[in-house]
């Protein structure tokens, strides 16, 4: 092992005093393992020092009755089991046998077999369909398997590929910074050894009283239905949109088929300075390609994060060097040559269109469920269907937080349903109730978002955007809907919490 390798801390097999603890919290090792002893009331627990999901520093997360959540994106983990007891961390942390002797803290051996389930209930149903495997579909099935449902599991997705970890689709993965393997959710062999039938390129065309039929005539008995259908991209509707260099991203094929246009493009055009937009753009610069982002409104993302973040936006991406042309629209493309509503023409091998997302509605309303622009789903995420659920992009759900009937497309909250829609599905009543959050990421910046503020009449800034260290608060009549954050991660959390207090007391 070299130097730069070596676990921080002290060995924490060698007895630490409680007095080195900083707010409850000290990294130390064990063997080349970096382990966080966390002090929680009298107990103090020795847990791996990284999230399971992208490797976030626990050691900056914030504990929260029993739990400790991740700076990053928000998962959470039971400190007593290390259980990943919300998305999006699906793994649990290894977890360390504690002694106390002599005023000092020693970390013994490994712990093993410490979550305990409980049993389904015995009223858990035999036969569970999953439709769509993406966020909240995964999420389910996973979420299933782990409180021991043992019935029979089918997902049907109309992907050709395993759930993939869509997020990273416009950022390390279109980048190439992300090596192949940690693009799938699990392995192609975790399926099978979890007992849920998948499969692939299985679109499904109709929903009966308590089947499912598939495109290619398949027909799914269920007892339990998840509708997880997602959204899918805005397509363009000009002259040469048709075009095979024009493109969208949803799906990994999407994101490959970018990949390998751009190989031997050396130009990029992207048609729109929304999250998928931008992100888009600073994968391709990582790729050294020109990229110009063509879009309607005066700023990138002002209506999401408002005018002052929007100019940091811009003014960080043209720091990296992207060419922005605002206030102007696409009109045609004609081969590589794209005219701009301004008579402004640009050349591009590659066209990336980021325009927006509409969710996947169709089977939902063909099968006569109630829809709002969304499928309309009460607080246990049922729909008007008994034994019918939805989650994710599609699902329009009471947001006990806002107080109002939300739908939006978020990673986290997809998953976070998902799991909840599962539960509810074996027979338990559980309410969604998650605040909800969004990451997005733009070279080295990160930007998190908890709440949900679809309009707000003030904006409350703590810090300095430009110098990257920020957190804003979004208001309706002086109170917070929202905050969002750069490298104010502990903030973060803390506003998550918040606004979970907030939303138990107003129940
Ligand atoms: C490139 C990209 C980057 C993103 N980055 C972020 C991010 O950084 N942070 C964030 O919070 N959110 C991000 N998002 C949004 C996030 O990925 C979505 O909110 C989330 O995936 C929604 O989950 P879902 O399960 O509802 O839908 P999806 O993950 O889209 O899954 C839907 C699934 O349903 C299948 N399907 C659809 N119709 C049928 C049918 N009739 N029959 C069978 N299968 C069907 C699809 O093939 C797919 O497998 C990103 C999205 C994209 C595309
Ligand atoms: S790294 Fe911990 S939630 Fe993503």
């Amino acid at each position: 092992m070299t130097k730069e390798s070596q676990p921080s801390g002290p060995d924490l097999t060698s007895g630490v005093a409680l007095t080195q603890f900083v707010d409850g919290k000290l990294l130390g090792h064990v063997g080349e393992e970096e382990v966080l002893l966390v002090q929680d009331g009298s107990e103090i627990f020795a847990i791996a020092a990284h999230c399971s999901h992208y490797h976030g520093p626990l050691n900056e997360g914030l504990m929260v009755g029993g739990t400790i959540r991740c700076p990053w994106h928000h998962a959470c983990f039971d400190l007593r089991s290390g259980d990943a007891v919300r998305a999006p961390a699906l793994a649990p942390l290894d977890c360390w046998q504690v002694e106390k002797r002599d005023n000092l803290v020693f970390v013994r051996e490994k712990r093993v077999g410490l979550i305990q389930r409980g049993k389904p209930p015995t009223s858990a149903p035999e036969k569970i369909v999953i439709v769509g495997g993406g966020a909240a579909g995964f999420a389910a099935a996973e979420m299933l398997r782990r409180r021991e449902f043992r019935g029979s599991i089918v997902m049907l997705s109309s992907d050709s590929s395993a759930p993939v970890d869509r997020p990273n689709l416009s950022k390390d993965y279109l980048a190439g910074s992300a090596p192949e393997d940690w693009v799938p959710l699990r392995p192609d062999s975790y399926y099978n050894e979890a007992g849920i039938e998948l499969r692939l390129n299985s679109e499904v065309v109709s929903i009966n009283a308590r089947h499912v039929t598939t495109g290619k005539g398949d027909q799914v008995a269920f007892d339990r239905l998840l509708l997880a259908t997602g959204a899918e991209p805005v397509r363009l509707s000009i002259p040469g949109a048709d075009q095979p260099h024009v493109r969208t991203l949803r799906s990994l094929t999407d994101c490959r088929a970018i990949i390998d246009t751009s190989k031997t493009s050396p130009r990029a055009l992207i048609i729109g300075a929304s999250f998928i937009g931008l992100e888009v753009a600073a994968a391709l610069r990582a790729r050294d390609i020109e990229v110009h982002v063509v879009a309607p409104e005066k700023r990138p993302m002002e209506r999401i994060l408002g005018p002052d973040v929007g100019d940091f936006i811009r003014a960080l991406h043209e720091e990296h060097g992207v060419i922005f042309h605002l206030e102007d629209t696409v009109t045609a493309i004609n081969g590589q040559r794209a005219t701009l509503k301004s008579g402004r023409t640009l050349d591009a091998g590659l066209v990336v269109a980021g325009i927006g997302v509409r969710p996947r509605l169709a089977l939902a309303e063909k099968a006569g469920l109630v829809i709002d622009r969304g499928v309309q789903v009460n607080a246990f995420l049922e729909t008007s269907a008994t034994g019918i659920y939805a989650a994710g992009d599609i699902a329009r759900w009471p947001d006990p937080h806002s107080g109002e009937r939300i739908r939006v497309e978020h990673w986290v909250v997809a998953q976070r349903q998902g799991q909840t829609a599962a539960i509810n599905m074996m027979g338990m009543r559980e309410k969604f109730a998650a605040v909800p959050f969004f990451w997005s990421q733009h070279y080295d910046v990160p930007i998190n978002y908890v709440g949900h503020a679809e309009q707000w009449d003030e904006i409350a800034i703590d810090g300095n955007i430009r110098a990257r260290d920020c957190l804003l608060k979004y208001k309706r009549k002086g109170r917070v809907l929202a905050v969002a954050s750069i490298f104010r991660d502990l903030a973060s959390l803390q506003a998550e919490v918040q606004m979970e207090d907030e939303m138990i007391q107003s129940v």
